[in-house]
């Protein structure tokens, strides 16, 4: 179907939601990033699964609710240097390994999800 979505081709609300609980989870224990977060990340996670809904073409549910993402201006204030981008990126695709999203649809995704990564990066190393 031609009016597919990035988000229906990934499997719609329950993919997503596999996805985002696995990436936190991993978040949680990377060195790296991990004590940038709360320990409570369930009110995170509902943002992401908001806001990635409609970064795949989903309802947008994050704009609804939340405003303009204004992404970089609201992760400015923690220190995002190329290590936390890329330990945020290693968690993503380890969450898409575990989940099993493969194909175009996970290439398109690192693509993407690779430039707004680097797109955060608010100090030099
Ligand atoms: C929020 C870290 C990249 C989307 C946050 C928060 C942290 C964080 C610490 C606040 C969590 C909370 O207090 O609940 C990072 C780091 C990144 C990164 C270290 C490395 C580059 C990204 C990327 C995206 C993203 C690539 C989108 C694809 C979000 C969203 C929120 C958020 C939607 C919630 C914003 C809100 O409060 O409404 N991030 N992030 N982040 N991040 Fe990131």
């Amino acid at each position: 179907n031609s009016s597919q979505t990035p988000f229906d081709v990934l499997g719609g609300e329950k993919v997503l939601s596999q996805l985002v609980d696995t990436f936190y989870s991993k978040v949680a224990k990377h060195p790296d990033i991990a004590s940038l977060f709360p320990e409570d990340l369930t009110e995170t996670a509902r943002k992401q699964k908001q806001f990635l809904t409609q970064f795949l073409g989903g309802p947008t549910l994050y704009t609804e609710e939340h405003g303009h993402p204004m992404l970089r201006a609201r992760h400015m204030p923690f220190v995002i240097t190329p290590v936390q981008a890329e330990a945020w990126l290693t968690c993503m695709e380890s969450a898409m390994d575990d989940v099993g999203i493969e194909g175009v649809i996970r290439e398109y995704m690192l693509e993407r999800l690779t430039m707004t990564a680097h797109h955060m990066v608010n100090q030099p190393l």
